[in-house]
């Protein structure tokens, strides 16, 4: 209830408005996002990488209605790769892009506006030396988001993408993207779906998460588990092993904020981790799916507004 709450909250205009207007927000939000330049995440990079940590950078920004603002988006993630690459970060961090935000929704031609935008990204990142990972929205999305990731593989055939374990699909779409060359990053899952489509227990999407796992860790592709979820990493491990894969033929992820001493010591045991950085300004729907996530963020949140 509290998690479909919220969740319909991050898409509520009037919430947006009450919630970014108080100032006594912002100190919450900084534990989640990096930022609100492309340089101040290039410094937060630079500092993980110092802990041995990889990480890939999401340019905040999603649903966006107006062709300017794609474009927009675009250049902020051609700087942000420059910058990587003029700092020396590019072997360790790449990008991670959000469709809505360069064009998917756009009433006319959206699909191909935001194959063309994210074309342009990628050229960026190949020039850099790194890779885009194309993260997944809500369920409404999946089918236009892998049609473009075809696309886009036909010339750079390193681009990854988001699967999420709670859709009811995603053990065939693991299927359909464990051939070799392919990068895909396992999700639990964050919008809140209908029941006709995603798993609404949360036994249920650890089950199915396990099962995909099994499915990308036997295929020839790179998968990027991401989850702070202890039982799913240390399956993780486990299944990476009995499939004869080395630590540097698959990696783990965590969202810049959650766990960090989980990330370190992961990384300090020879595993590889890549933290999910956000940065930019527009962090509300990025902030809400983080509450609802967990209802322990709320409390926290709310605490802090009480006690300022
Ligand atoms: P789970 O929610 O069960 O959490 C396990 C434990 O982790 C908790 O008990 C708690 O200790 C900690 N934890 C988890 N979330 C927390 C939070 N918000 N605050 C504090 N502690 C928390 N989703 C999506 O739909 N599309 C996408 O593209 C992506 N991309 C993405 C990239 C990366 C790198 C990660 C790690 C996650 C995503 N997600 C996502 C989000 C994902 O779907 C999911 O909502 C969160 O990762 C939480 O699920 P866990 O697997 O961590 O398990």
């Amino acid at each position: 209830m509290l998690r479909s709450a919220l969740l319909a909250a991050g898409r509520s205009e009037g919430v947006r408005r009450l919630v970014e207007a108080n100032p006594l927000t912002r100190p919450v939000v900084e534990r989640f996002v990096a930022g609100a330049t492309a340089r101040e995440a290039v410094a937060v990079t630079r500092r993980l990488g110092e802990r041995g940590l990889h990480v890939t950078l999401d340019r905040l920004g999603e649903d966006t209605l107006e062709a300017a603002q794609a474009t927009e988006t675009v250049r902020g993630y051609q700087e942000v790769l420059r910058l990587l690459s003029d700092a020396g970060l590019a072997d360790r961090a790449e990008v991670s892009v959000k469709l809505s935000a360069v064009g998917q929704f756009l009433p006319a031609d959206g699909e191909k506006i935001a194959l063309e935008n994210a074309q342009l990204i990628c050229e960026a990142a190949q020039d850099a030396g790194t890779t885009v990972t194309l993260d997944m929205e809500d369920h409404t999305t999946t089918d236009s988001t892998l049609g473009i990731l075809r696309d886009l593989r036909v010339d750079f055939p390193w681009v990854g993408a988001v699967l999420q374990a709670y859709l009811r699909r995603t053990e065939q779409d693991c299927r359909d993207l464990a051939g070799a060359g392919s990068r895909v990053r396992l999700c639990k899952g964050a919008y809140a779906e209908p029941e006709s489509v995603a798993f609404q227990d949360k036994s249920e999407v650890d089950r199915s998460y396990v099962r995909c796992l099994k499915v990308l860790m036997q295929g020839e592709g790179y998968p990027m588990v991401a989850s702070h979820d202890p039982r799913l990493i240390s399956i993780a491990g486990e299944l990476a092993a009995q499939a004869g894969r080395r630590p540097d033929e698959f990696e783990y992820q965590m969202l810049y904020g959650i766990r960090p001493d989980e990330q370190r010591r992961i990384a300090a045991e020879g595993g590889k981790l890549r933290v999910y950085v956000a940065y930019g300004d527009e962090w509300y729907g990025y902030f809400m799916r983080r509450l609802a996530e967990r209802p322990a963020n709320l409390a926290f949140f709310l605490r802090s507004l009480a006690t300022r």
